[in-house]
Formats: C-alpha cells, structure tokens, sequence
C-alpha cells in the first residue's frame, strides 16, 4: 500500500480482457493505482507504457512479485499460466484475483486455496456472470424460494461462430482446452451458484472437434489457424449431483444453431422456473401457472467485470469472505475436467 492509503494493483498479462475490463474497473476505484503490469510480449508492453501511463512495466511476472508495496495481483494471463502466477502470488503475500477458469485441473484449484489459506491471503475468480444485474436479481429470488426446490439446469454457453481465434484459445498449451473452458465454465458457474452448490455425484459427457478444423467453416472473429486447432470446438456433459438434482451443460464456438448465440440458463423448480438472462418467470400460484416478467432493464448498471472487481476490493478492504467462494470454483472445475475424462475413457465418472 501507498503511503497515501492507496492499495496498489499489479496485473499479470495485458492482453485483451486486462485492457478492456479489468484496467477500468480498477481504475474507478478512488482508492486503487495500477502500478505495474508484467507481460512477454513487447508489443503490449510498449502499449502498458505510452497509453495507459503505467509505472512499471516488466517481461517477468516474477519482478512484479518483488514489489513489497503491491497488496492485488490480478492475473489475465492465458489459462495454463493461471496456476503458477497465483501460487508465486500469494506467496509473495498478495490476495489474487484471476480470470476463468481459475484452474485447469482440480488438483491446480486445490493448491491454489491451500496456498490462500496458509499466506491468509483473498482469492477469487472473476466469475464476471454472477455480477450482471440480471444474475443478483434471480438469485434472490432463488434464495427466497420463489423457485422452492432446484431440480434440473439446462446450461448452455452456444456460439453459431465465434471462435476466438487466438492462440490464448486455440493452443491446450495455453488454454487447456476449448469453449468448455472457456465459455462453458461462465455458465456452469453460474448455474451451479443459482442451484445452490450441491455436493457433485457424477459426471459423463463427451468433447469434440467437428468444425474448427475445417477450411470452408469460417468465424466472425477472425480466421484461426487450423493446424494448431488442437481444442473441442463442442462440449456436452451431465451433471447428476449428491441432492437428487442434474444438471445439462452444452457449449461450442461453432454451432450449426439459429441464432448467433445462446448463452442461457433454464432453472426447473418445483415452485416455478426461470430463465437466465431474461428473467422469465413461470410460477405456479392459487392454482394456476403464471407467466411473471422481470422487469430487469429497469435497474441502474456497473458492468459486471467492474463491478466483480469493485466487491473483490471491498473484500480485501475490509477482510470479509469474497462472494466467488475457491471451494465453489473448484468443484466448478472438477465437473469440467470430468467432462474431457469422461469423453476420453467412454465411462461415468464418479466423485467420492
Ligand atoms: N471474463 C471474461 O469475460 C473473459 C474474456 C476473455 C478472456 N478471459 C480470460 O482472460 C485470460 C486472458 O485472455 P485474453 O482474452 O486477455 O487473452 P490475450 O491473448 O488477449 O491476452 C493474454 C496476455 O497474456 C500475456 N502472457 C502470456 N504469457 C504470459 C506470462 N507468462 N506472463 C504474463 N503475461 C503473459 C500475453 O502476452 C497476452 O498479452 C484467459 O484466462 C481468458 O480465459 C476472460
């Protein structure tokens, strides 16, 4: 921290998500400076110094972590990187926030909260979905049992074409995998957080790549190279969890679908059922069906990558439990690395 009392801020990889969301969402904060920045790439780095007026600039996460003064790392490096940054970061005594998915394996997830818990130091995905004024609505409606009991999800996190056609997505070295990771892992969040987080029984899907290899098949985000192409562009799994309840998630850079895009949620309840993001209500009262709009437009917006990043600080700040609970992210990352075990042995994967 600053003399000042400000908290300083060091973001890890400053690519596209770093410059468009998260740097202005700190940089809102009253009490915040980003002071330092660390990225490979000269490029970016010449970028970090000549626009944003950044102080200082490294090719090494590593120098940042020297920095005594810095309370917040915030990593947006590619997947694969996310571990060992947030591990050397709280290490170093910093609280981490890091982009989705948090970890690409639950072995990874479970060092990183071990890790927290002996440094005492926060530790959060951005999980950005569960900021939208659409998701804080509909879960108080959930947790006031408007829905009574949870029974089934249908998740689904659909692109018709968009592929993200950088390596950051394309590469397993980078990215671990394709749109399960990527985009799959927002929805089931989300979906898991809106069910309650129920203890997970077992996990079956399949992942494949039908599309992306493809030189007729093209996206609206650019061309990617097909050669290196070696993620699902397609994902499927079941969810059945210890409380009865289930769970469908589907997702895809390229599907042969109607719409450009389907990133939903459908909550079955035995009181009624919602959708996300609309905030159609189907309710069952006095003996008939109702059909309730929310009228969500209506509310005041901080949009949600801000407004993660404004109550993870607030966190910080005042010592209390982040919202985005490590133990909740990993069981998110557990189904989707069950997902791809599923797919690869053929079988039901079963969790103790
Ligand atoms: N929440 C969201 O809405 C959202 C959207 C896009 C991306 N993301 C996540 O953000 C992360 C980054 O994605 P992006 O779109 O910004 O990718 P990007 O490719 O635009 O940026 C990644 C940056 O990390 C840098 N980098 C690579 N290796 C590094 C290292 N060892 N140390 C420091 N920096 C390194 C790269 O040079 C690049 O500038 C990914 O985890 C992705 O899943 C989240």
């Amino acid at each position: 921290m600053m003399k000042n009392g400000k908290y300083l801020v060091g973001i890890v990889g400053f690519g596209g998500i770093a410059r468009i969301a998260h740097y202005p969402g700190w940089k809102k904060l009253s009490d915040v400076e980003v002071i330092a920045i660390a990225d490979p790439s000269e490029e970016v780095r010449n970028i970090a110094k000549n626009q944003f007026n950044i102080k200082y600039v490294f090719d090494d996460y590593k120098k940042i972590l020297k920095i005594d003064e810095i309370d917040i790392i915030d990593v947006c490096t590619p997947n694969k990187l996310h571990y060992p940054v947030v591990i050397d970061s709280l290490k170093s005594k910093k609280h981490v926030l890091c982009e989705k998915p948090i970890g690409i394996s639950g072995k990874e997830v479970e060092e990183m909260i071990k890790t927290s818990k002996m440094e005492k130091r926060k530790l959060m995905a951005a999980q950005h979905m569960r900021f939208t004024k659409s998701s804080i609505v509909l879960k108080k409606y959930i947790d006031n049992g408007e829905l009574g009991q949870i029974y089934f999800s249908i998740a689904n996190a659909l692109r018709r074409r968009y592929l993200p056609a950088r390596d950051t997505f394309i590469d397993k070295n980078l990215s671990g995998g394709g749109p399960l990771f990527d985009i799959g892992v927002h929805i089931l969040d989300l979906t898991y957080w809106f069910m309650g987080c129920p203890k997970v029984y077992s996990v079956t899907g399949i992942t494949l790549t039908k599309l992306a290899k493809r030189k007729d098949i093209h996206g609206l985000w650019g061309e990617w190279d097909r050669e290196k192409y070696n993620v699902e562009d397609f994902a499927s799994g079941f969810i059945k969890f210890k409380d009865g309840s289930a769970l469908n998630l589907t997702c895809s850079f390229l599907a042969n679908i109607e719409q450009m895009e389907d990133f939903s949620t459908t909550l079955f309840g035995t009181e009624g059922g919602i959708k996300w993001p609309s905030g159609k209500l189907a309710k069952e009262k006095y003996g008939v069906l109702q059909n309730i709009e929310l009228m969500i437009d209506l509310l005041p917006d901080n949009p949600p990558h801000h407004e993660e990043i404004r109550v993870f600080f607030e966190c910080v700040k005042e010592d209390k439990e982040v919202p985005v609970k490590p133990e909740e992210s990993l069981e998110v990352i557990k189904m989707l690395e069950g997902i791809y075990i599923s797919s690869e042995t053929g079988k039901e994967l079963i969790f103790k």
